[in-house]
Formats: structure tokens, C-alpha cells, sequence
């Protein structure tokens, strides 16, 4: 166990640079034989509080991409800054606690617990991560703009596919996380509650000035966005 004030100074944020500086990523898997480049150099920064989205064709890196970002997969080589923190340089332990307290995740598969309530997954997300901060005026807020104040009694089968998407969302970003990565949020959702989650988002983005980085196949969830980053065979077209 490293000393905890040495690594509390390594968690520290650096406000000078951009939230999120990823430098010439790459990522191969080797399946067998074969050698897979998912990433083969991806630059990007995502100052704070901007909304970005990526897309791309499928198998172009984008998952990979985010998996790196929120520090779940190592990258083969490059460099990877975190609000300041370079990533690749922190030990698994300080890697886990820097994505519990600084990364939100949403996926396309919802991922909540069928056992649990909604207001249970979010409770124990908040418990995960170690957050005491059980009477939180900001999120009761952030509740009452996913509208789902009056469901959280209920498990997920009895809630539509929207709503587990609020919740989702809601279990994201309860330890105010710097980031939000969402992985086609809005993949599995009928129209209706693709906008439902899309105007939710740039909400939270307009409103809190919370930083999204979003992955779509959907052209009208990418025009939510104030940038969209295209990729293409492992790379950002038109980066280097
Ligand atoms: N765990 C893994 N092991 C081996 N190969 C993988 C793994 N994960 C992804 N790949 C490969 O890496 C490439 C990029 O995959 P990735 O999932 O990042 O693409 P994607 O852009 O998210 O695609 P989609 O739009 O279908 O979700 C693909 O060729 C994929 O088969
Ligand atoms: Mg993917």
C-alpha cells in the first residue's frame, strides 16, 4: 500500500490543462495468432465542460476508446491524462479510485441490478465509491430534471427502457463525476425517449456544466453535441 498523502498528491487536479488528453493511443489485441489494432494513434482533448460526441463505423475503436479513457483498459502505448493525472503512471488501486470519484459510465444495456431498486442501484453506486454525502441538494436536483423522483421505489422490469436509461444516468453521475462517458445511451431506446435522454444530457452538460463524451451511431444524437469527433479504422479522421 503506497503512502495515502503521496497518493492523494498524484489524484491532484491541474486546472491548467485540458480534462481529458489522450496522446497518440494505441490498442492491439492479440486473439491467437492474430494481432487486432483497435486504436492505431488517437489524439484527443476534451476541455471541461464541453459535450462531445464520437462516432463511427462499427469496429472503428470507439468502445475501445472509452474503455481507455475511464481507465478500465490499458492502453498497448500513449499517454493518458485524466484532469491532470496521467493514468497509465497510477498503480490498479489508485486507477480504480481515480475512476470511482472522476468517471460516470452509461451504457447501451442500462447494466442495473434487477434485484435492486432504482433508488437501491444508485445508493450503492454512491456506497461503491465511498460518498457519505447522502442529503445532496444538487442531486435531489439532478433527480428531478431525469424525471424519475416518483420511480425510484420500483425495480428496473417495471420501468420502460427510458426511465432505466434515467436511472442509469442517475447512478452515473451521483459522485459528481468530472466525466460522463456514455456508450450509445441511446442505442436501445424508441424515439421518444432517445430524446427524452438526448435533451437530458445537454441539460446536465448546459446547466451543470457537466462534461459528456458520448458515443452514437445516430446523426440526431451526435447534432446534440458541441463537437463530433468522426473515427475511422483506429484513428480520428482527419487527426494524425
Ligand atoms: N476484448 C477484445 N478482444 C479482441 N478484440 C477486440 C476486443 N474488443 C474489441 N476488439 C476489436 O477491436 C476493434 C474495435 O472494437 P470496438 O469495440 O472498439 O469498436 P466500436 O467502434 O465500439 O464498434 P461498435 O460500433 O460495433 O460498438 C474491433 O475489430 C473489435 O473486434
Ligand atoms: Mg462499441
Amino acid at each position: 500500500m503506497s503512502d495515502p498523502l503521496a497518493f492523494s498528491t498524484t489524484l491532484q487536479a491541474n486546472g491548467a490543462e485540458p480534462l481529458i488528453a489522450a496522446r497518440a493511443l494505441k490498442k492491439t489485441y492479440v486473439v491467437g495468432d492474430v494481432d487486432v489494432h483497435a486504436l492505431r494513434g488517437v489524439d484527443l482533448e476534451v476541455e471541461r465542460a464541453e459535450f462531445v460526441a464520437i462516432v463511427g463505423p462499427s469496429g472503428s475503436g470507439k468502445s475501445t476508446l472509452f474503455n481507455i479513457l475511464g481507465g478500465l483498459t490499458p492502453p498497448t502505448a500513449g499517454a493518458i491524462h485524466i484532469d491532470g493525472v496521467d493514468l497509465t503512471r497510477l498503480t490498479d488501486g489508485e486507477r480504480t479510485r481515480l475512476r470511482r470519484e472522476k468517471i460516470g459510465f452509461v451504457f447501451q444495456r442500462y447494466n442495473l441490478l434487477p434485484t435492486l431498486t432504482a433508488a437501491d442501484n444508485i445508493a450503492l453506486a454512491r456506497t461503491i465509491a465511498g460518498n457519505v454525502n447522502h442529503d445532496d441538494p444538487e442531486f435531489n436536483e439532478i433527480l428531478d430534471l431525469l424525471g424519475i423522483s416518483h420511480r425510484l421505489h420500483h425495480k428496473p422490469r417495471a420501468m420502460s427502457g427510458g426511465e432505466q436509461q434515467r436511472v442509469a444516468i442517475a447512478r452515473a453521475i451521483v459522485n459528481h463525476p468530472a466525466i460522463l462517458l456514455a456508450d450509445e445511451p441511446t442505442g436501445n431506446l424508441d424515439t421518444e425517449n432517445s430524446t427524452i435522454v438526448l435533451d437530458l444530457l445537454r441539460d446536465l452538460n448546459g446547466r451543470l456544466g457537466q462534461t459528456i463524451l458520448m458515443i452514437t451511431h445516430n446523426p440526431e444524437a451526435a447534432a446534440y453535441a458541441h463537437r463530433i469527433v468522426h473515427m475511422r479504422d483506429g484513428r480520428v479522421a482527419g487527426g494524425p
